[in-house]
């Protein structure tokens, strides 16, 4: 299949390097072009990414039973079992063929803050059964939110704003983060997109960055021209000590198109695979409104002010199952 053959070339941005114009030139190549890189430097050992995963494959290998115990509820916190989420209806024959876990921002019930959409308790395994297991997914919830910062600075120097522009209080001073554990190929299935089946269908993400820890299965693939007929599709292939990172479409309207959010799906090749994409988004009361830079007289903004929390909301509703089909009163 020529679509396994098509390695994409992306950019790689060294975290540590001192030569910030050489980052962030390489960056905004690479945000204009496809919204794709790797990013390596972060700060984060090889060996605490290689501990994160032993432990979501833990999680994972629980009997079915338990793991629906955890079910994910109204929050978008908990377990997503196998055909959950339907992210491509048009070419799916049915949902993806992975499960995952959603862990969000943790706050206590009594917290005013946990009404918010987007905030409030996790569902968490038993620590009787997964010992330390929280700890593990809290600590890494913590350190990526540092390395999406670090990357949020370049991304914010690349449009000529000031670097810590997505700092502030209402951007990511109060973000939604969402971590997310996946294991494709439960049952062995190989994709066949003739037959509309896929590890993840072909979708972008909805917020602002997307940072992706993946093992060493090959699997991802972007389609940086959706509307080409065919569709040409590139693999991104894992980098040990990398992350992959890409754009969300919020990134794209709020910077006018001018950088891109990308289509990309996952095939399974009947291996079992496992990644961590980590979503951030600004807070739920940011206005996503077109940036300072991005318009002009001859570039007028193309999409109206939207609330990022209206916005999110909607883009889980469209691409999740009802949580009425499980036959279990939504909490
Ligand atoms: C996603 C996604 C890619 C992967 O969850 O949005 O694109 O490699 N995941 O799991
Ligand atoms: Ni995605």
């Amino acid at each position: 299949m020529a679509d396994y053959k098509n390695v994409s070339k992306l950019n790689s941005i060294d975290l540590s390097s001192p030569h910030i114009p050489t980052s962030v030139s390489l960056l905004k190549q690479a945000c204009m072009d496809s919204g794709f890189f790797y990013v390596t430097n972060h700060g984060i050992s090889e060996e605490f990414m290689d501990h994160v995963f032993t432990e979501s494959k833990k999680f994972f290998d629980l009997p079915l039973e338990d793991k629906m115990k955890l079910l994910r509820n109204e929050k978008h916190r908990g377990y997503t079992p196998v055909l959950d989420e339907l992210l491509d209806p048009d070419n799916q024959l049915h949902g993806d063929y992975k499960e995952g876990f959603y862990i969000g921002i943790e706050l206590p019930e009594d917290d005013p803050e946990a009404q918010r959409t987007f905030y409030g308790p996790n569902l968490w395994p038993d620590s009787d059964i997964l010992p330390g297991w929280r700890e593990t997914m809290e600590k890494y919830h913590q350190q990526a939110l540092e390395v999406v910062k670090k990357i949020a600075r370049l991304i914010a120097l690349s449009l000529d704003l000031d670097a810590n522009f997505f700092e502030q209080q209402e951007m990511l001073g109060k973000p939604i983060a969402v971590l997310r554990l996946l294991h494709y190929g439960v049952l062995g299935q190989v994709s066949d997109p003739l037959k509309g089946i896929y590890g993840a269908g072909a979708h972008s993400d909805y917020g602002l960055i997307t940072l992706l820890a993946t093992d060493s299965v090959s699997g991802l693939q972007i389609c940086k021209d959706k509307d080409a007929e065919p569709r040409v599709w590139e693999s991104v292939e894992p980098i040990k000590g990398a992350f992959v990172v890409n754009l969300g479409d919020m990134l794209e309207r709020w910077s006018n198109c001018k950088f891109r959010s990308t289509l990309h799906r996952v095939l399974g090749n009947g291996q079992e695979r496992y990644s961590i994409p980590y979503f951030v988004e600004p807070s739920h009361d940011c206005v996503v409104e077109c940036l300072p830079t991005c318009h002009s007289k001859e570039n007028p903004p193309k999409f109206p002010p939207i609330k990022c929390e209206t916005y999110l909301l909607q883009r889980y509703q469209d691409t999740h199952a009802d949580l009425n089909t499980y036959n279990k009163p939504s909490i």
